[in-house]
């Protein structure tokens, strides 16, 4: 296995990604838990060092332990993990002011071929993505350049020999197109076959869980996502019984969701799930609130409530399972430390649990949306299930701007079944990320038959998007917009105006609210 040792890039776990698309088995471990000991148990068979916001020359930025270099293993340094790799064998690292780089930079091989740039260099210059503000100012010795750019003299430096490697730009992020060849070739000269695969990516998993969780019991909140859903069925396979999952029905789900869900479970999974309709609960407290935050503030409160609720009817349980991912637990952490702006409270993420004096387990932590995918697909998921466009845990409150009724969640509800209808009809419910209508807080004048109408005006929106941080608004064609609006108008009492919604995000946010 490799080890990755992190510094605290906000890129580290996109190594960890990169490697396991080489299919390769790789653990990453923040630098201050890795000590000789560790190294000892460990037994790496190729050590990556990450970048991190520290900086080397500073007393008191962090290390790895000098061990590492002589394990005979090799050693990928990137970014801060360059330059700590070259201030600890010998070399000189300095922060002068305007050396800093960051974003897209071109490098140029130097004429002595390196086996990890092998498939790389096509036109002679290549992009990469650098984001440093120290940089190395003398090697170590037994190092040489392999590739550098006006900027960066040691964009690649390496001792082939003891196969030591260090990049002062990022080659696991997507900014740095060849970043993927290096890396496989990294592992393929650390003697890795590139065997490992999601089936053992599971069986370590469940084998994590089970360590976590010991004999306590744990409650698991799905929400029909995909991502929930993956986590309770690995859960399920980890600890059986002492899993309870509860499927809250606050009233602001879509058409037939609960059932679909529910009997998505109990059929291919043999989980029994509890189905907790606590529609009138979140109804009540919603009433009259129309301010955005707001709403999702008692829906989180209410959500912990009825957690509260059903584990004291399993008699406690000391964990709450939730289907986080890599993705979110980026965004709610800020960049380099500083204050990031809370542009939406999800709830998700951090609060909940705390308040409920219970412990988190979050299989799902480390992988990205694909990578959950693959992994339901592994556990027995359906297709049909794996493949669902993601849906905020607020639910349909948040695509009803204004005040929520009844009366417009019905109309919403009909009008989004029509569109989701359409868009599998027309085979593009795989191409888009994730679609849905939002029921607007005014009413329009329409004509049908001969009479006059009343009725609200809806926005259809749908997203291409890779992983919900930027998405583009999906480009159909005006026959198949003006087919669903007239479905929608034809069919849905209380709607009489449809319109299409072409922000992208930014500056726009995917849901409406
Ligand atoms: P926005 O609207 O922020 O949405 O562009 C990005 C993605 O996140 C989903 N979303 C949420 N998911 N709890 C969730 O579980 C929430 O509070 C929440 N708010 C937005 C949204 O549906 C989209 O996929």
């Amino acid at each position: 296995r490799l080890l990755i040792v992190d510094f605290g890039s906000q890129v580290t776990q996109l190594i960890a990604r990169r490697l396991r698309e080489a299919n390769v088995y790789c653990e990453i471990h923040p630098f201050n838990h890795v000590d000789d000991a560790f190294l000892d148990d460990f037994a790496p068979r190729a050590v990556i060092l990450s970048g991190g916001p520290a900086s080397v020359p500073e007393a008191g930025s962090p290390r790895p332990p000098a061990r590492i270099f002589d394990l005979g293993v090799p050693v990928l340094g990137i970014c801060y993990g360059q330059q700590v790799m070259m201030q600890m064998l010998g070399g000189e690292v300095v922060r002068t002011p305007g050396s800093a780089e960051f974003g897209r930079a071109y490098i140029e091989p130097t004429d002595e071929p390196l086996e990890l740039m092998r498939g790389w260099f096509h036109g002679g210059r290549e992009q990469v993505w650098m984001s440093h503000g120290d940089h190395v100012s003398r090697l170590a010795p037994g190092f040489r350049p392999f590739a550098t750019s006006p900027g960066a003299p040691f964009a690649v430096v390496a001792d082939p020999e003891r196969r030591f490697f260090a990049t002062q730009f990022h080659p696991e992020v997507h900014h740095t197109p060849g970043g993927k060849t290096f890396l496989a070739n990294f592992v393929a000269l650390a003697g890795f076959s590139g065997d490992w695969t999601m089936g053992a990516y599971r069986e370590q998993a469940v084998d994590a869980i089970r360590e976590q969780v010991g004999d306590a019991r744990v409650l698991c909140a799905l929400s029909g996502g995909v991502d929930s859903s993956v986590a309770a069925a690995l859960l399920h396979e980890a600890i059986g019984d002492r899993l309870t999952c509860v499927f809250v029905d606050h009233g602001l789900l879509r058409k037939n969701e609960a059932e679909e869900v529910v009997g998505m479970f109990r059929d291919n999974m043999n989980l029994s799930v509890i189905h907790a309709d606590e529609s009138d609960l979140f109804l009540t407290a919603l009433e009259g609130v129309s301010d955005p935050e707001q709403k999702r503030k008692i829906i989180g409160a209410l959500f912990i409530e009825v957690f509260e609720k059903h584990a004291r009817a399993i008699g406690g349980a000391e964990f709450l399972a939730q289907g986080t991912l890599y993705p979110d637990v980026i965004e709610s952490v800020s960049f380099s430390g500083g204050p990031s702006v809370t542009i939406k409270s999800h709830h998700n993420v951090g609060g909940l649990p705390e308040k409920m004096g219970m412990k988190l387990v979050e299989p799902l932590r480390e992988l990205f949306k694909d990578e959950v995918r693959a992994l339901g697909r592994e556990l027995g998921l359906p297709d049909s299930f794996i493949g669902r466009h993601p849906f905020p845990g607020p639910g349909l409150a948040i695509r009803c701007p204004g005040e929520i009724t009844r009366e417009k969640l019905a109309i919403l509800r009909e009008a989004d079944a029509i569109f989701i209808d359409q868009i599998r009809r027309h085979g593009l419910y795989d191409d888009i990320w994730q679609a849905f209508v939002a029921i607007l807080p005014v009413r329009t004048v329409g004509v049908m038959g001969d009479g006059r109408t009343y009725d609200f005006a809806c926005a259809l929106r749908a997203v291409s998007s890779v992983d919900g941080m930027t998405a583009d608004y999906y480009p159909f064609s005006h026959d198949f917009l003006s087919e669903t609006a007239t479905r929608i108008i034809n069919s849905v009492r209380g709607i009489n105006r449809v319109t299409y919604d072409i922000t992208s995000k930014p500056p726009g946010t995917i849901e409406w609210e």
